[in-house]
């Protein structure tokens, strides 16, 4: 990665192309957030429905104003601990801001990211940059390059190469456009280490809560089905299946008991924060297996592995 990449990048989204990009999360795909015609070509290559709305990338927190009609003070003290970082806030959006980026809301979602890639590629095209994660919709998201390749081949312009990405699942979205902060979707940044910032609990998201397909029952979806199984059973669900001539292809936080063809056992870390960096590669690689089952551990019921299990849930059919 060089200045000329990011020189490239920049030209090809001040023209409306797309840009897919490393961030410490995940990668996203970039469109130029002030151009209707790239956010239509975003929406129609990623596969997702107009009602949903997408986040706006910026270089900074001093750009929140131009895109948020206001910022409550639980945002201010949010942007100021965690950004730049994993952290997506959802606040009432500016008169300027247009249907397409919002999905008709009158909320928008905005996300200064850390990582150096993305840092410098905001820098230089000193607008906003919409990002939704660079896979198709519904689909597992991409934590390398070669995944971005892997979902949409030659149908976006440039794909900016970070290496793999240091978080692995999605940004932690809060709420802070109702009257109390509210958490829509968990990730690295705990809910604790927001609630500590605050001063105060977070609030459930409300039934009128601003729409989120992250937070949709089935997403992050391999094609394989996948099934969650109680650490204590997965010995024996394994063995049944592969008595019924199954392939199975499983995720588990230890090594498998016995060698079989018909089986492809992917050994996962024992940390959340290391589970979750390789979760979607893991996914990804089971499902490329060709089993008929992807059989995952259930993630340990502890706080530090709400994320985890968060994503884990919605991949399970
Ligand atoms: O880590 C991330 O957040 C990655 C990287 C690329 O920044 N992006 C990401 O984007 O996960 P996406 O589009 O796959 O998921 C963004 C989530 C969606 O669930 C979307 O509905 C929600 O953020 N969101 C965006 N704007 C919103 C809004 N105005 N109100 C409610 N939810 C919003
Ligand atoms: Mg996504």
């Amino acid at each position: 990665m060089d200045r000329q990449d990011i020189t490239q990048a920049v030209a090809i989204l001040k023209r409306g192309g797309l840009v897919a990009f490393p961030t410490e999360t995940v990668y996203g795909l970039g469109a130029d957030a002030g151009n209707p015609a790239a956010l239509r070509r975003l929406y129609e290559i990623k596969g997702r429905p107009a009602s949903h709305p997408v986040i706006v990338h910026l270089a900074d927190a001093a750009q929140l104003s131009q895109w948020a009609r206001e910022a409550p003070d639980s945002a201010h003290k949010l942007a100021a601990a965690f950004w730049p970082g994993p952290l997506t806030l959802i606040l009432k959006r500016a008169a300027r801001v247009g249907d397409d980026i919002t999905g008709g809301q009158d909320t928008i979602g905005l996300r200064v990211p850390a990582h150096p890639v993305a840092h410098a590629l905001l820098a230089a095209f000193g607008g906003g940059i919409a990002a939704p994660s660079a896979n198709r919709f519904g689909r597992v998201s991409a934590t390398t390059a070669d995944h971005v390749h892997e979902e949409f081949g030659d149908s976006v312009d440039l794909v900016l190469d970070g290496g793999a990405c240091e978080v692995g699942i999605e940004s932690t979205i809060i709420d802070v456009s109702g009257e109390r902060p509210a958490l829509l979707r968990p990730g690295r940044i705990s809910k604790r280490e927001i609630e500590q910032v605050l001063g105060a609990p977070l609030a459930a998201p409300r039934a009128d809560s601003p729409r989120a397909p992250g937070t949709l029952p089935v997403h992050y979806a391999p094609r394989t089905p996948v099934a969650l199984v109680p650490a204590a059973a997965l010995r024996a669900q394994v063995a049944d299946r592969l008595r019924r001539g199954q392939r199975v292809a499983v995720l588990a936080r230890r090594v498998p008991p016995e060698v079989d063809g018909r089986l492809a056992w992917i050994a996962a870390p024992e940390t959340a924060v290391d589970y979750a960096r390789g979760l979607y590669a893991n996914l990804r690689r089971l499902d490329h297996a060709q089993c008929d089952v992807i059989l995952v551990e259930q993630p340990p019921s502890s706080a530090e592995w709400a994320a985890v299990a968060d994503r884990l849930q919605r991949a399970a059919v």
